[in-house]
């Protein structure tokens, strides 16, 4: 049976007795209600770790007023049986006082990278997933961690924020895990409606569309982006957050498609927004 813990103590006490036998330590931190995409992960630290160490922690830091820390959805009995049968070894699930002790006033943030794409239309959330994924690693101290590319953004900047602040972990980057019709797999798809989980392949239909305009050689980001947008707008349940072309080292826009760009986009369907997106490397 795996292990549910909920204080740092309790983390910090299997970890060291882990380490204590020299095994090596995974880490895939998430807000819980996991899908296949979380599974990926999950198996992807299994496979490199001998032991693998996964949070379920809804993050109220990270969510701005009006957005959804209430409804986000929840189910840790369903959690625990995907990690037990991924083969995870232990769960960390803190309450908030637990992460945010009476008092608590520092935080991780960061200059460059959150400003555009979901920076611009969540300012504060960056900096609430960058001081407690930060927090996250010192109570694990994992050797590797794990985050989807479905979150491209917020990759980049857990990339970023380890290398600024020289924490020794090692981030790998897993790849977007899609519905058999094209949608990403994401905890809020099931906010969806009938009507707006069919609206909601409007994403999809648009990055893969985006992608094979530029593995057929479009190179203009402004072109590229038009073309999306056209794409999205056939939709009438779609509203466009954006569509950009950015630099996925440092998130910032680019005029032209070359070296490693990622194309991003997100999408509010009735009132869930969605995001997706395509990593290039164009030589
Ligand atoms: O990607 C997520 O689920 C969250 O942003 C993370 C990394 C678990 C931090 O709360």
């Amino acid at each position: 049976m795996i292990k549910v813990v909920h204080t740092i103590k309790e983390v910090r006490q299997e970890v060291e007795n882990w380490r204590k036998e020299g095994k090596s330590v995974g880490f895939v931190p998430t807000m819980g209600y996991l899908h296949e995409g979380h599974q990926s992960l999950i198996a992807n630290s299994v496979k490199d770790n001998d032991k693998t160490v996964v949070s379920v922690f809804v993050n109220p830091m990270q969510f701005g007023v009006g957005e959804d820390l209430e409804s986000y959805p929840r189910d840790l009995e369903k959690d625990t049986k995907l990690c037990e049968e991924t083969g995870a070894d232990l769960i960390f699930n803190p309450e908030p006082e637990e992460m945010y002790a009476k008092g608590f006033c520092s935080f991780v943030d960061m200059n460059g990278l959150t400003k555009e794409l979901c920076g611009k239309s969540r300012p504060i959330h960056f900096r609430g997933v960058c001081t407690v994924v930060s927090k996250l690693f010192n109570i694990v101290r994992p050797d590797k961690a794990y985050f989807g590319q479905k979150d491209a953004q917020q990759l980049a900047v857990i990339k970023r924020m380890v290398a600024d602040l020289n924490i020794a972990v090692e981030v790998i980057g897993c790849p977007i895990i899609r519905e058999e019709d094209g949608l990403a797999k994401s905890s809020r798809n099931t906010y969806l409606s009938a009507e707006e989980r069919k609206a909601a392949l409007i994403l999809s239909k648009s990055i893969f569309a985006g992608k094979k305009m530029v593995e057929e050689g479009m190179r203009d980001s402004k072109e590229l982006i038009k073309a999306m947008t056209d794409i999205i707008n056939t939709e009438k349940l779609a509203k466009i957050d954006y569509v950009d072309v950015v630099d996925f080292e440092t998130i910032e826009k680019c005029d032209k498609i070359q070296g490693e760009t990622l194309v991003a986009i997100a999408v509010y369907i009735g009132k869930t927004r969605l995001i997706d997106n395509f990593i290039v490397d164009v030589k």
